[in-house]
């Protein structure tokens, strides 16, 4: 049986003057050692849940524990140093280089030099930040090697559980992908526990052992994403993990497979082309980008094979 790394019983956060609860009587159990996900519509809570565990928030009732320890018998500093949080805007101090940014909780601890030095070390070897940006300042790194700094920084004290709130919400997706395949090797390496923030489905479930789904203050659904996404409990959570699946279907398919005949006469310039090789995912984005009725397809040096049209792409879609 694995430990208990986070757990809530009943917990409830109503906000002062606020007509119903953010968060409504919310039981769960996140074991150690696994990566959760929180997957919901702006505005239905996940922030809030999440900041209940470290005390940003505090609950109007239940029980939140920390490895099996109600979190309010801990004073909060010490409770906030024994877990690291990430937040989208990184929120890493502009005045500090980047080695001291990532010392700010062993300063705290009062780490001795050697061994705050060590750490950095570790840590910015950990996140792939080459070793010459440690005495930069955050403002001359990409938003990307801000958000390894940040993570850097929340692991410094090498806290059990990592709280993060859409830490790759800003960044942009290439930057993005290698952000998640990297975090989530660390995570697996270091066997650390995680909750995780994010409206994006396709990352909650790439990312996630399981996954949380929520809407307006509690949870539809917690399960991994392949149970979620093969028996979705209700309306709410089919309709959010359908469009992700076509999404993804999308993206395997390719133009060459899927073109239709030209229309007749010259194709104008305005069109979007596009090669035999590009996936219907990318298709549809440069569709909705580019307002044309449809891309032209080249294959290689025939010239124009084909179309995709905006038609074709919402077929099967059901919306
Ligand atoms: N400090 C606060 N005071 C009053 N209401 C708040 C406060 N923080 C959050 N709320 C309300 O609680 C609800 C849930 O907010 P929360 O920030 O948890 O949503 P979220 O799921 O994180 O949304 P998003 O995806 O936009 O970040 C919202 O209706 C919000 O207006
Ligand atoms: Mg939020």
């Amino acid at each position: 049986m694995s430990k208990e790394a986070i757990k809530f019983e009943r917990v409830s956060k109503t906000f002062p003057k606020a007509a119903k609860p953010s968060v409504n009587e919310t039981s769960l159990v996140v074991p150690q050692g696994s990566f959760v996900t929180i997957l919901g519509a702006s505005g239905c809570g996940k922030t809030t849940l999440l900041k209940m565990v470290n005390r940003i928030i505090e609950p109007s009732s239940g029980t939140i524990s920390v490895f099996g320890k109600d979190i309010r018998s801990t004073p909060v500093t010490e409770l906030r140093q024994s877990i690291g949080y990430v937040i989208q805007q990184v929120g890493l101090f502009p005045h500090l280089t980047i080695e001291q940014n990532i010392a700010t909780v062993p300063n705290i601890l009062g780490w001795d030099r050697q061994k705050t030095a060590e750490r950095i070390d570790y840590l910015m070897d950990l996140v792939h930040l080459p070793e010459n940006y440690k005495k930069m300042y955050p403002r001359q790194l990409s938003g990307g090697q801000q958000q390894r700094v940040g993570i850097a920084r929340a692991m410094a004290g090498d806290p059990a559980i990592l709280l993060m709130d859409e830490p790759f919400g800003a960044i942009d997706a290439i930057t993005r992908t290698k952000l998640q395949d990297d975090f989530k090797q660390i995570q697996r390496e270091l066997g650390k526990t995680v909750l995780f923030v994010t409206h994006d489905v396709e990352e909650a479930m790439k990312l996630g052992d399981r996954m949380i789904v929520m809407n307006e203050g509690s949870i539809q659904q917690y399960d991994t994403p392949l149970a979620i996404m093969s028996g979705p409990s209700n309306d709410f959570v089919s309709r959010l993990i359908q469009s992700d699946d076509l999404f993804q279907r999308l993206h395997l398919m390719k133009a060459a497979d899927h073109m239709i005949e030209l229309p007749d006469g010259l194709v104008p310039d305005s069109v979007p082309r596009v090669g035999v090789d590009e996936n219907l995912k990318a298709i549809l984005q440069l569709l909705l980008q580019s307002n044309a009725p449809y891309v032209a397809v080249l294959d290689g040096d025939q010239g124009l094979a084909g179309r995709v049209t905006l038609e074709q792409l919402k077929l099967g879609n059901g919306r």
